[in-house]
């Protein structure tokens, strides 16, 4: 543990399972470089305070109703947390700067969504660094909002999905970071905002690391002129407690024990991803019918409008028997760790794509909304670490992809070129990597920072 430096840093995670967790993972590398940590959280998903009796949190009243907390659209969420936390928020943080028997507050670290915290932290005079959760190959798209519709490419018309975007390649018209389901005015106005405010910083800090995303890293150095630190990835620099807001069943790893090394197929989409009933049994069906184990989160509201397992055909769990083990939510650090695993059926998310990597575990590409198309992308056709399920969910094409990542030559190589990420994965934090120098650069800036 390196000497107290004497400074605070205040945090403001976005309150879902895919922001918190990096979020917390940064307040725990920050806490171990000698910073004072206060998390501000509102009280909608917070995390357990009491697994971090090393930092400070304060709760804020978002004042959300129950149906608001319900929803499934998650834009009209985030839009709606944009506009109600503002006076809580503001509240909050002018009383932590206000208490004087406290270490200074160097700066503000907040969720790049929480665009509205740039302002607030501008009437506080307080510098305000962004923490962007996803990868810098995406965010780079989203700050390309305004060219894109410009050009035609938004909003996406069905008919031309497959078609590439021919200034990004390889990226194609369904890879662009939309919420199909969601209102595409609402997207491009937080994406906008989101990016505007994140020009306005004074600072990006990424769960990423350059030799993964140089190009998308070195353009967004060239274009935004604010400092950038990829210190990624989070979760191999921080030893947190997990901040799930689920119960990890345990189970997977007892079961787990008992399958052959490299056999298992990994199956989760994450927190968020909703499928459709057809989808779940194309699933299923395409699991069963490849013979091999498998370890499939099914997370209560993954199937749209469904409690959890009621949709799964007659006698499915008796045919694959011992074969498949299904959970709600799974401890996925340590899934992905286990040596049984083989393949990571993933949505993409950023932070199951980044954990997929670390441990050298080739993907299975489903991706669902957001970024998940532009990360889906880069693993399949720039990394080459995964291959992608395209046009339409079927059982064959399952079955055929797991034959060729499993069976297959072509699945060694993609094996070959995963491992060889991870090692890049893990150099970069070594001493003089590009990360641990990336960090250093971070703490000196923010113990430069005036307030
Ligand atoms: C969301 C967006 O979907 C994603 O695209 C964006 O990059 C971040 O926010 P989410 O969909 O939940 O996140 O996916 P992901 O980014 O992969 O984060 C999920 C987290 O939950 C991971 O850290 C994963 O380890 C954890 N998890 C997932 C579990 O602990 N157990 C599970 O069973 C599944």
């Amino acid at each position: 543990m390196e000497q107290r430096k004497g400074r605070r840093l205040v945090l403001f995670p976005l309150p879902l399972q895919g922001h918190i967790n990096p979020m917390i993972q940064l307040a725990n590398i920050l806490h171990s470089k000698g910073f004072s940590i206060t998390i501000i959280h509102t009280t909608f998903n917070s995390p357990d305070s009491s697994k971090y009796p090393h930092f400070n949190f304060h709760f804020i009243q978002e004042n959300l109703t129950e149906t608001e907390a319900s929803t499934t659209d998650v834009l009209a969420l985030l839009s709606l947390l944009n506009i109600k936390c503002v006076g809580p928020f503001q509240d909050c943080l002018s009383r932590l700067l206000s208490d004087v028997s406290d270490e200074p507050v160097s700066c503000l670290i907040s969720d790049a969504i929480f665009h509205f915290t740039q302002s607030v932290s501008n009437s506080l005079n307080l510098p305000r660094l962004v923490l962007r959760t996803s990868g810098a190959s995406s965010f780079l798209i989203f700050s390309t909002f305004p060219f894109l519709r410009e050009k035609g490419y938004l909003p996406i018309q069905e008919s031309q999905i497959e078609e590439p975007v021919v200034e990004f390649p390889p990226l194609k018209v369904k890879d662009l970071p939309v919420v199909k389901t969601c209102h595409p005015e609402l997207l491009y106005q937080l994406v906008v905002n989101m990016v505007n405010e994140t020009k306005s910083s004074s600072g990006i800090i990424w769960n990423t690391f350059e030799e993964l995303e140089q190009s998308a890293l070195a353009t967004i150095r060239h274009e935004f002129h604010i400092p950038v630190f990829p210190i990624g990835p989070f979760h191999k620099c921080s030893h947190a407690l997990s901040s799930s807001l689920l119960t990890q069943d345990q189970s997977c790893i007892s079961w787990l024990d008992k399958q052959a090394p490299k056999s298992v197929i990994y199956v989760s989409f994450g927190s968020i991803a909703a499928i459709t009933e057809a989808e779940f049994l194309e699933i299923a069906w395409g699991l069963a019918n490849s013979k091999q184990p498998f370890l499939w989160v099914v997370r209560p509201g993954l199937v749209q409008g469904k409690q959890w397992l009621e949709h799964l055909p007659n006698g499915f769990l008796e045919d694959v028997n011992e074969r498949g083990h299904i959970v709600k939510w799974a401890p996925q650090l340590q899934v992905l760790a286990h040596q049984a695993v083989a393949t990571f059926w993933t949505h993409n998310g950023w932070n199951s794509t980044l954990e997929s990597i670390c441990e050298g575990v080739p993907m299975i590409c489903m991706p669902c909304f957001s970024d998940q198309g532009v990360n889906a992308r880069f693993v399949s056709d720039v990394w080459r670490v995964g291959v992608q399920i395209e046009s339409g969910l079927k059982r064959e094409k399952v079955e055929e992809i797991i034959r060729r990542l499993m069976v297959e030559e072509e699945g060694e190589e993609i094996r070959n070129r995963t491992l060889n990420l991870k090692e890049k994965a893990k150099l970069c934090l070594s001493k003089d990597g590009s990360s641990s120098q990336s960090l250093d650069g971070l703490i000196s800036h923010i113990l430069s920072l005036e307030s």
